[in-house]
């Protein structure tokens, strides 16, 4: 399966920004409790986008890790390198497309994280692959992404809006099933922890903040909702009044992120 991917910064910035509002729990920590990190491992973040798992990677281990970071956009890693200046560039930053033969050795990491990342891999196998390469016998990749009940209301809402099926998306069609299963087929050990975060909504308007943010930045994937910029401002409208009617019927509109992490062990 090929996808494009269209990230943009900004897209990316705003759907943190409404997880970190208006959600209770903080999936850093999480990840950080599930993996109980020891001080002195070589860590790999691949697709690191601007760098948010491994800055918190670094706290965590209060410096003493060698972490480098990757991915494919220029954009996201220039806004990464702007942030490593705030702890002396301790992070090592570089593009790696995780489509081609990693430009890493052998039996080298002790930990590869690639979070909301992994399934936009245009061959998982391939990928996963390279990840089981580049870690040393015994070390753990871990992944995360959406779980099938991920957003539930989110895509609700948006099939009552457009009356249109909901298209594959590139994680919740896979991350669970595929994914997950050619991870059991490679590596030695694989374990599942999930991590569920309530957002709570009390009007409208921080809800389209997101679906606008996510649906423009997955915007190749919606093509069977809008293609036009007026088609996608009507589609917005259609979407904003059914999320109004039902937050006027519940009092609030609940959107749980349901994430799994995947530990897989080589
Ligand atoms: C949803 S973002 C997640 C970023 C970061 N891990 C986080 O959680 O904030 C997905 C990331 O995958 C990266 N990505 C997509 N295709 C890639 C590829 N072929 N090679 C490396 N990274 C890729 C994107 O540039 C983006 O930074």
């Amino acid at each position: 399966m090929k996808i494009d991917f269209q990230e943009t910064t900004d897209d990316l910035a705003k759907r943190i920004d409404i997880h970190s509002r208006f959600g209770s729990k903080d999936i850093d920590a999480w990840m950080l409790d599930v993996l109980n990190l020891q001080p002195g491992i070589k860590i790999l973040d691949v697709g690191c986008g601007s760098g948010k798992q491994c800055f918190s990677f670094f706290h965590h281990l209060n410096g003493n890790a060698e972490i480098t970071g990757t991915d494919v956009s220029e954009s996201l890693l220039a806004d990464a390198r702007e942030k490593n200046k705030a702890i002396d560039n301790a992070v090592d930053f570089r593009n790696l497309d995780f489509n081609q033969k990693f430009d890493l050795p052998s039996d080298h990491f002790d930990l590869i994280s690639a979070c909301f990342a992994i399934y936009y891999a245009q061959d998982i196998p391939f990928t996963l692959g390279e990840m089981h390469r580049v870690l040393k016998p015994g070390g753990r990749l871990f992944t995360t992404g959406p779980m099938p009940s991920n957003k539930q209301i989110f895509y609700d809402i948006i099939r009552e809006a457009t009356g249109k099926p909901i298209p594959p998306m590139p994680g919740s069609s896979r991350y669970a099933s595929a994914i997950y299963y050619t991870m059991q087929d490679l590596f030695s050990n694989t374990e599942q922890h999930i991590f569920e975060n309530p957002l709570t909504f009390e009007s409208v308007e921080p809800f389209m903040v997101y679906t606008r943010a996510s649906m423009s930045e997955d915007r190749r994937l919606w093509n069977s909702l809008f293609e036009t910029h007026d088609e996608f401002e009507t589609v917005m409208n259609q979407i904003e009044s059914v999320a109004q009617k039902r937050l006027e019927a519940d009092g609030s509109l609940v959107m749980t992120k349901v994430v799994g992490g995947f530990i897989a062990t080589k």
